[in-house]
């Protein structure tokens, strides 16, 4: 990963451009970046503030050799990576939130979005799209959302070099990747489980037309999430919205 760096000052959003990369038959593991995104892409259709020069906006082709059920494993991949570079080198204690959120202090510092083209069994190529808050600063974010955010430097009061930032990311992605395709999704299962904000803690999820109660003990191997009800039945949550019970 990272054998192929393409950067542009600006696009409209790396994983777009990563996707057209990929359709000409850019080779696996090769990396987009940009100091802006003009069109930067959020889940759920939402937008990404992708302020110039500040922050990573950087977007990964994988041709992984995996049934297609098995691509969601590839977010967890980029939230290890994520999380464990930053408290490698910001000396952050970050968490992993199911599915794809990283935060620092319970405040989003980084979101991913994972495109996937695929042909029924046979994936063609996944897009690990990655956002990092690094030196963001409070006047920068955009005042609609809804839930806490933070970046690098409002958590440390520090900058951290971008460029360092990538590349101790993309080595440590592709440590992890090596390491799910040799061993299959257990070591990352159990890193990820490791950096969980609400590993073994009571939590509401929050399912749209219900609000469901338990304690969250781990990942599947789809990705679900593994929730053990009050009456012990473990229930697998595909999507919804944990929130920490608190007591
Ligand atoms: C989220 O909603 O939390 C996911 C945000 C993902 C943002 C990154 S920035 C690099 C890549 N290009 C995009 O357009 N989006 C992702």
């Amino acid at each position: 990963i990272g054998r192929s760096v393409v950067s542009f000052p600006v696009i409209d959003s790396t994983n777009v451009q990563a996707r057209r990369l990929a359709d000409e038959g850019a080779l696996e593991g090769t990396v987009v970046v940009a100091d802006q995104q003009s069109a930067g892409r959020g889940r759920l259709g939402r937008r990404w503030e992708s302020p110039f020069g500040v922050n990573l906006y950087c977007s990964i082709i994988l041709r992984p050799d995996i049934p297609v059920q098995q691509a969601p494993q590839l977010t967890f991949l980029s939230a290890v990576a994520v999380a464990e570079t930053l408290n490698e080198i910001c000396n952050l204690t970050a968490e992993v939130k199911w599915p794809n959120d990283i935060l620092v202090n319970g405040a989003k510092i980084s979101g991913l979005l994972n495109e996937m083209s695929a042909e029924t069994e046979q994936i063609h190529f996944v897009i690990l799209g990655v956002g990092i808050n690094l030196n963001m600063a409070a006047d920068q974010f955009p005042r609609e959302l809804n839930y806490p955010v933070t970046s690098v430097l409002l958590a440390t009061e520090e900058k951290v070099d971008r460029l360092l930032f990538l590349r101790t990311f993309l080595q440590r992605l592709d440590a992890c990747y090596a390491e799910l395709l040799t061993q299959g999704f257990a070591p990352v299962r159990r890193r990820w489980e490791s950096l969980c904000n609400v590993i073994n803690r009571q939590v509401d999820v929050d399912l749209g037309a219900e609000v469901l109660r338990g304690t969250v003990v781990g990942l599947d191997p789809e990705g679900a999430l593994r929730l053990q009800l009050e009456n012990g039945e473990i229930k697998k949550i595909l999507a919804g919205d944990v929130r920490p019970v608190i007591t």
